[in-house]
């Protein structure tokens, strides 16, 4: 009887490829695309929120809204309210910003998207990344991406008060060109927000049997089909507040004139 003797265990590394990537196609055009994309919307939303003029009757500007203290205008304040009160003397956008921010900030989509083009890790598939090492999201600070369920809660209040905004302003001028880049807006936000994938796995994502719970069911199958445009809501809802953010300001300012506003 022959014996056979076990084989070595076959050592794994990784090719050693000496140049950056083996692609000839032009892999560094969508990473580039999302880095000019995503700051410029960094740089807007500096901008707006230090800029004064977000409210001009009926239109608040989308990133100062809810608008929570006396410093706010009374029409620009949710309901009439200032629960805040005067202790809050720096713009009140800031005090909200946290909130649409740290939603978008911690996005599956976003992160996907801001690892690739500013952290380049790596920028495009099968293109060599400049790291040494992969830790992924499981060491401080990246770990805080798990946050993203809460944001998600507080991005469905965020839209609501929005869609809020626009109903105030289709009501008091429905004519307006304002009132219907916030409606459009509005809609925009509202669904990039019910796309979301918490939002997929709360409508049902841990049910076992579908067939016993129709109503979830039915909600699951229509968020999954928003789900499916996530990366396209994500980048229209993106522009969308930007559009109707600038363009309450440029109405509040004078640079735009009623009536055509
Ligand atoms: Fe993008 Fe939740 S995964 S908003």
């Amino acid at each position: 009887m022959t014996q056979t003797t076990p084989e070595a265990p076959v050592r794994r590394q990784r090719a050693q490829v000496k140049v950056r990537t083996l692609r000839t196609d032009r892999w560094w055009l969508v990473p580039l695309l999302t880095f000019l994309g995503l700051s410029s919307f960094l740089v807007y939303g500096v901008w707006a929120i230090i800029d004064g003029s977000y409210f001009v009757d009926p239109y608040i500007a989308p990133f100062a809204s809810p608008c929570l203290t006396t410093a706010c205008p009374e029409g620009a304040r949710l309901f009439g309210w200032a629960p805040i009160g005067d202790w809050f003397t720096l713009p009140p956008g800031l005090l909200i910003l946290g909130l649409p921010g740290g939603f978008r900030l911690t996005c599956y989509y976003y992160r996907k998207s801001y690892y690739r083009s500013f952290w380049l890790s790596p920028a495009a598939c099968a293109v060599q990344e400049p790291h040494g090492k992969y830790t992924g999201e499981t060491r401080f600070p990246l770990i805080i991406q798990n946050i993203h369920r809460y944001f998600f809660y507080a991005a469905i209040l965020i839209g609501l008060v929005l869609a809020y905004d626009a109903v105030l302003a289709l009501v008091h001028k429905p004519q307006g060109l304002g009132t219907w880049i916030l409606v459009v807006n509005a809609v925009l936000i509202n669904t990039y927000t019910l796309s979301c994938h918490s939002c997929r796995h709360i409508t049902a994502g841990r049910l076992n049997h579908f067939s016993r719970h129709p109503l979830r069911y039915r909600a699951w199958t229509f968020v999954s089909k928003l789900n499916a445009k996530h990366q396209q809501l994500a980048w229209a809802s993106m522009f969308s507040v930007m559009i109707a953010d600038f363009y309450v300001r440029m109405v509040a300012k004078g640079v735009i004139a009623f009536p055509f506003a």
